[in-house]
Parts: structure tokens; sequence; C-alpha cells
């Protein structure tokens, strides 16, 4: 299968994110100057669930940071809805491999605190509650609203950190694998969750991952990186699966295993 039978078309509405000749290398005390990322150019259109793979230290989460306005571009630029990212914004939610809640607040209160600094509405203490509650629903967490994060498992408190992403409405969700540090059961657990959640509540979502098979479950579009140094996106996937989505049909379809097999040979060279 080439990659080019794979890449649909693109729709010439105006991407949400636009990465234009993106290139960015980090000093090495041995190499001196590495680029890190080549030449990078994609396009990503609202609505869409993409999922970027590819071998680790190729540069993955640099792409994320950048998108991120965490990390500057050296060469080229990238943009939201057309304006440049420079910094840090709210329209781009962050969800991160290891959750990041105040560990004195529950669950509830860790949700409430990012809505209370969002300057664009100012909510009483009673619609804070059940803004924060019904972001918890979603991520099938009410019964745990007032848990500290001390009282969560790790499942958990990665379901809060997605619910508190969620809540803030950011434009573009930013996932750097989010589930990576979970055991397999809960792991798929939360890929189930999180494909309702994309399936119900339609938002832009871009996320890193090592797992093919969540990439398979969960995306619209697979960027396969290259190795570095100077990694590149090699292959640009369009999954072909309907929505909503069923785990068993999707498995059991013929394209799904030929996906499989190209997405695990261009990662592992085989
Ligand atoms: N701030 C930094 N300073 C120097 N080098 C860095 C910095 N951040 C990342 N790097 C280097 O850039 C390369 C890519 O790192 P990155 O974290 O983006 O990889 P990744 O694809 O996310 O890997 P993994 O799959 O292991 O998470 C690595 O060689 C890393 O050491
Ligand atoms: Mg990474």
């Amino acid at each position: 299968m080439s990659a080019e039978t794979l890449t649909a078309e693109r729709t010439s509405t105006e991407p949400v994110v636009k990465l234009q000749g993106i290139t960015k290398g980090f000093p090495d005390r041995k190499k001196g100057f590495q680029r890190i990322v080549g030449t990078t150019d994609v396009d990503i259109d609202e609505g869409e669930f993409i999922t970027i793979i590819g071998p680790s230290g190729c540069g993955k989460s640099t792409i994320l940071k950048m998108i991120a306005g965490l990390e500057s571009v050296d060469e080229g630029s990238i943009s939201l809805a057309g304006e440049p990212i420079t910094e840090p914004s709210r329209e781009l939610g962050i969800v991160f491999q290891q959750h990041v809640l105040l560990p004195w607040m529950s669950a509830r209160q860790n949700v409430i605190f990012a809505l209370e600094t969002d300057p664009r509405q100012k909510r009483s203490k009673q619609e804070l509650e059940s803004l924060a509650d019904e972001y918890l629903e979603l991520v099938n967490l009410s019964h745990a609203a007032d848990r500290r994060p001390t009282q969560l498992s790790g499942g958990m408190q990665q379901r809060v950190g997605i619910a508190r992403a969620f809540a803030l409405e950011p434009k573009v969700m930013l996932l750097d694998e989010p589930l990576g540090a979970l055991d397999a059961l809960t792991r798929h657990e939360l890929q189930l969750q999180l494909l309702e959640l994309c399936e119900q509540h339609k938002r832009t979502f871009i996320m890193v991952t090592h797992d093919v098979d969540e990439a398979l479950l969960l995306s619209d579009r697979i960027l396969v990186m290259g190795a570095g140094p100077e990694a590149r996106i090699v292959h640009d996937i369009t999954v072909p699966f309907s929505r909503p989505r069923d785990v068993e049909n999707l498995e059991q379809d013929p394209k799904h295993h030929e996906l499989r097999s190209f997405l695990l040979s261009s990662l592992t060279g085989h």
C-alpha cells in the first residue's frame, strides 16, 4: 500500500492549525546544534482527530509543544485559525502523559480552579460547580468529584486532566501520550471514553501516541514521522472508518488489518 493511495484530497476551507515550513533544533554538547524536526508542513481542519506517531526521540513532543506555544519554531510558522501562535493560549488545551493536578484540591476543585482563571467569563460559585460536575460526568467521574488526586487512580487522574482541559472549551486539544502511563486495561477503557468524547463533542484533537491500535481507533488522520535527525512526516494517512466507531466491527474490517500492518512496518522499518 502506498502513502498516496491513503491520502485523501484536502478540502479548501481554512485549516484551524497550519504548520508552514517549520524546523526545530537544539544545541547538543557533543555535536553542536542538532536539527531535530526537518521542514514540516501540515494543515489540520476543524473537527479532525489527528494522531502523530513515530519512533522515540523523533520530535513528536517537540512538535506538540510548538503548537502549544511552549516552544518557539526555528524557521517557518504555526497558526491557529489564521493567527500566528507565539505563546500558550486558552484556545489550546493541553493534556500531558503525567497528570498535573493540584494535590490539595479535589477533582471538582481542580476543574473549577482552571475555569476560574478564564478571563473570558465570570461565573458564580454555583455555575462553576455545576460546570465542573458536567465535565467530570463526561469522563465518568461524578462519583469521585470530591476526592483529592492521591485518592484517585492514575487513570482517574488522567480523566480529571482531560475534563479540565475540555472544560475550558479550547479550539484545539493537544494530548501528549495522555494514556501512556496507564495499564493496558485502564488504557483501553480510556481509549473508549476518549472515542465517545470526541464523537459526541466535536472538537479538534492532536494527539501523540505510540500505540498503533489507539491511533486507528481514534483518528481521522495519522501523521507518521520518520526517524531523526531532521525527522519529517513521512506519511499522512486518512483513516477510512465511519463514525460512530465500534471496536469489534473496526477490528474485523480488512482495511483495519491492512492499515495496521502498514503502520507497524513504517514504524519498525520491516
Ligand atoms: N529542550 C531541549 N533541549 C535539548 N534537546 C531537546 C529538548 N527537547 C527535546 N530535545 C531533544 O529532541 C529530540 C526529540 O525529543 P521529543 O521529546 O520531541 O521526542 P519524542 O518523539 O516525543 O520522543 P518520545 O516518543 O520518546 O516521547 C530528542 O533527541 C530530545 O533529546
Ligand atoms: Mg514525547
